[in-house]
């Protein structure tokens, strides 16, 4: 088989052929968990899209289903997200269930003149059969374009307070915030971003938006918002921001000028939150790549990864700030603690707690000699500790093109002698650190797959612990 079948990762999530990007469609129904996603069948790069599906018991070990959506005539089927309507509220289905799955998504129809946009508006279909049959709406599209070139990737929820449905969406590089009592029509209540966070040339893609509670009681909603090109790593990037939210207005609480990214490395974009999921758990995943070389990754057979599962909680730091946490679903240690098989050369998880001191720093090489290499260094503890830390990938040469092969930024952080984990699975990386308040999440692809791991530095460990099996 050729190398590029090494790439293939074991517990990140797949296509079995044909190109995937955004999570779509993120929806808990009677003990699955639906996950759609931006799919191309006939490519192993971008084309028209459909939404592919998959659904899992325990958000590790997928089943791939029949394709949901196909292109029509109002488009093709970019980003959107799903719900239950339970309440039969949309009066689209034949009686009040759990099965009742309402599909959000842009339909976005290529312009034949290309000096002129796409022209996107907002689609509905609904399925109470687990997503396997979809039917469009009859009158779609539910939400025409407001002339506003970029209007996609709808995220609809339930907000109780008020008793409306809450729909967040792109518009241009700020979200727009629906509302509405019938899941069909929709009022537009506002707009957030315009002047807040992260700016640049790309729209403000794929919102979400939801609440969390800290250990303290308190409540915050955090807006999640994509930019496709000009963020951190650089690149496509993934910030987010935490305030409140009163059913029509979302409220950043932190500076307008200040940015928080949900994660420092390349490859963590597109981030959505599944509806409805039990125990009122947060959970969500990303496409595991990036705008600037998503197309020229090097796998033959597919084209396109989801990172792994992670939970968000929020917590509140010793200064009084709120801060989002991130950790691996508790079904992904399941899997390293029980049922991970033996020969799975490639894949394995480390975990260990360290304490830095000022100036002191740690390097974390995945692979001895072709790696990527995390170099992190704690500089600076007046009130806040400063990380820096340098990455530099190994072997693939688009992305040494594309990337210099090191790169240096102050990541702020309070807390950094608390726990770190890392998994690594075939081409793929996800960093943990800082109890989960820093994550790095990287394609890599290594000339030869390994199940080794080195750190070295001045920093102090402690119970460092492998489970390679
Ligand atoms: C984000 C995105 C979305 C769009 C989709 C198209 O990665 O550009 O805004 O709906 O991809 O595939």
């Amino acid at each position: 088989s050729s190398k590029n079948d090494l790439y293939r990762p074991a517990i990140h999530f797949s296509p079995a052929f044909g190109w995937l990007n955004d999570p779509n469609g993120l929806v808990y129904s009677e003990g699955q968990w639906h996950m759609f996603y931006q799919y191309y069948p006939m490519d192993t790069i971008w084309g028209p899209m459909h939404w592919g599906h998959a659904v899992s018991q325990n958000l590790v070990t997928w089943q791939h289903y029949p394709i949901a959506l196909a292109p029509d005539e109002l488009g093709n089927m970019f980003s959107g997200s799903a719900i239950v309507d339970k309440a039969n509220t949309s009066g689209l289905f034949q009686k009040e269930s759990e099965a009742n799955l309402v599909a959000y998504y842009t339909a976005s129809l290529p312009s034949s003149d290309t000096s002129l946009a796409d022209y996107q508006t907002q689609c509905l279909a609904y399925s109470d059969d687990q997503g396997l049959n979809w039917i469009k709406y009859e009158q779609n599209p539910i939400l025409n374009n407001p002339k506003i070139e970029c209007f996609r990737d709808p995220k609809v929820f339930w907000f109780d307070q008020a008793k409306h449905w809450v729909m967040v969406i792109t518009h241009g590089q700020s979200i727009g915030i629906y509302y509405s009592q019938n899941m069909i029509d929709w009022e537009l209540s506002s707009d957030f971003g315009a002047e807040e966070g992260h700016h640049s040339n790309g729209p403000w893609e794929c919102p979400d938006l939801f609440p969390l509670t800290a250990q303290n009681g308190v409540t915050k909603w955090i807006m999640v918002v994509g930019i496709g090109d000009g963020c951190y790593a650089p690149g496509s990037g993934t910030q987010y921001f935490i305030g409140d939210f009163d059913g029509k207005n979302f409220t950043n609480e932190a500076p307008a000028d200040k940015v928080l990214w949900m994660d420092y490395g390349r490859d963590y974009y597109a981030t959505q939150s599944w509806s409805n999921a039990p125990d009122n758990k947060r959970i969500a995943i990303s496409w595991m790549s990036n705008w600037r070389y998503a197309r020229q990754t090097e796998t033959k057979t597919f084209r396109g990864i989801m990172t792994l599962p992670r939970e968000f909680s929020l917590i509140c730091n010793e200064s009084g700030h709120y801060i989002l946490r991130q950790s691996f679903c508790e079904s992904v240690s399941d899997f390293f603690n029980e049922t991970m098989p033996n020969d799975n050369v490639g894949v394995f998880r480390v975990k260990g707690k360290m304490m830095l001191e000022i100036g002191e720093e740690i390097e974390i090489n995945l692979f001895e000699e072709d790696c990527p290499q995390f170099i992190f260094k704690r500089l600076d503890a007046k009130t806040i500790s400063i990380i820096n830390n340098r990455l530099y990938l190994g072997s693939d040469k688009v992305m040494e093109d594309e990337f210099p092969h090191n790169y240096t930024s102050n990541i702020t952080n309070e807390k950094f002698e608390n726990g770190l984990e890392i998994i690594v699975d075939k081409g793929a990386v996800e960093l943990l650190f800082a109890d989960g308040t820093f994550s790095m999440t990287q394609l890599y692809f290594p000339d030869k797959i390994e199940n080794k791991i080195q750190i070295t530095g001045s920093g102090q460990f402690s119970s460092i612990t492998e489970d390679t099996k």
